[in-house]
């Protein structure tokens, strides 16, 4: 396995802990507002859960996805409650990133994954024995490749891939006969741009031939609590990692299904973080700007990718003294080391204190 890289904070976060305003911890992007009550009523009310649930999903919770897909992204599943199923629900989508290569049976060959990643692509790729690869095009020789990664828009630095790039990663992937999967958790948060989901219409033409895509309830709905996540796309390889995880047991509680269901219909509960979202961005963005540092990418999703155009770890340890702990961007490759990630997940006090502390 790569190292677990968090423990390196330490120090930092030791340091930060010392400010006489406390701690502002940006490094992690785990949501703090409260779970909307859309979702926690419908968790609640389905709380008599005697059953097994199932692999595939209820009814309700398929319809409620397919329909959020045609509504929100534009996406139309060719038959969510078909035979061959088109969609599938996860728990959570960290997990399904991390077994994709394995519920897939991919044993020997290379996944390509983005230069700068979130590191769970990596960790798939080693369980499953395969190597890795990283490229933000395709590459121009594609012998052994056998899966790819798309992450739009990315963590850690919330770039969106362009309708040209994805397009070029569809042809690549269908010439190659290579599945492209594009992980869409952020796909809400788009703040300068319109991210599009790699199964629009636009991108993959008629039908979702060799393309996947992962979607996560966790930051649209602040939801991590519950592990809600769905992977869509291509029968031809949503069949075959739903029967392996039937196998497995990787089943969706039926009350996390009931609220995945509720969540799916409401528009209004997302709108409404996102808002929240905006607003933080709005000020911590100012903010560091203000402070001297340059934030690259960004345009959509949960980050703030930004650099002084020195190691991450310097700025880390500058940050550190202002009571703030970022994440180092070396944390998601090499190609991150001079910038540091500062995740919106945070309550609008604590962004008070950084800004605050930032335009000092
Ligand atoms: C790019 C990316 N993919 C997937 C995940 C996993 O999210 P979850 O398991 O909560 O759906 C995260 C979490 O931060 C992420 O940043």
């Amino acid at each position: 396995m790569p190292d677990f890289p968090w423990d390196s904070l330490a120090a930092a976060r030791a340091r930060a802990a010392r400010h006489p305003g406390g701690l502002v911890d940006l490094s992690i992007g785990t949501p703090v507002d409260d779970t909307p009550a859309v979702l926690t009523q419908a968790l609640a009310a389905a709380g008599n859960a005697p059953g097994y649930p199932t692999a595939l999903g209820t009814t309700e919770l398929r319809t409620a996805a397919a329909g959020w897909l045609r509504r929100r992204l534009g996406v139309e599943i060719a038959d969510p409650l078909g035979a061959d199923p088109s969609l599938v629900p996860t728990v959570g989508s960290k997990e399904l990133v991390a077994l994709l290569p394995t519920l897939l049976g991919l044993r020997t060959g290379t996944l390509v994954l983005p230069e700068v990643a979130y590191p769970t692509y990596e960790v798939g790729a080693v369980l499953a024995g395969l190597a890795v690869r990283r490229s933000d095009v395709p590459p121009p020789d594609a012998a052994g490749v056998v899966l790819v990664w798309l992450n739009s828009p990315g963590n850690p630095h919330g770039r969106v891939l362009s309708d040209d790039r994805l397009r070029e990663w569809v042809a690549w992937g269908r010439a190659h006969g290579v599945p492209v999967v594009a992980d869409e958790c952020y796909i809400t948060l788009g703040w300068d741009v319109e991210p599009r989901s790699l199964l629009h219409p636009a991108i993959a033409g008629e039908d979702h031939t060799g393309l996947l895509a992962v979607h996560s309830l966790s930051k649209q709905s602040t939801a991590a609590g519950y592990r809600a996540g769905l992977l869509s796309g291509d029968p031809a390889l949503v069949r075959p990692v739903w029967e392996v995880r039937r196998h497995l047991g990787l089943l969706v509680p039926g009350p996390v299904q009931a609220a995945m269901t509720a969540a799916l219909d409401d528009d209004a509960h997302v709108d409404a973080q996102r808002a929240r979202y905006r607003d933080r961005r709005d000020r911590l963005s100012a903010a560091v700007r203000a402070a001297g540092l340059r934030i690259d990418h960004s345009e959509a999703g949960l980050y703030l990718w930004a650099t002084r155009d020195e190691d991450c770890w310097t700025t880390i340890d500058r940050l550190a003294g202002l009571g703030i702990v970022a994440a180092p961007g070396s944390f998601y490759g090499p190609a991150g080391s001079r910038h540091v990630r500062l995740a919106l997940t945070a309550t609008d006090e604590r962004i008070a204190a950084a800004v605050e502390r930032l335009t000092a």
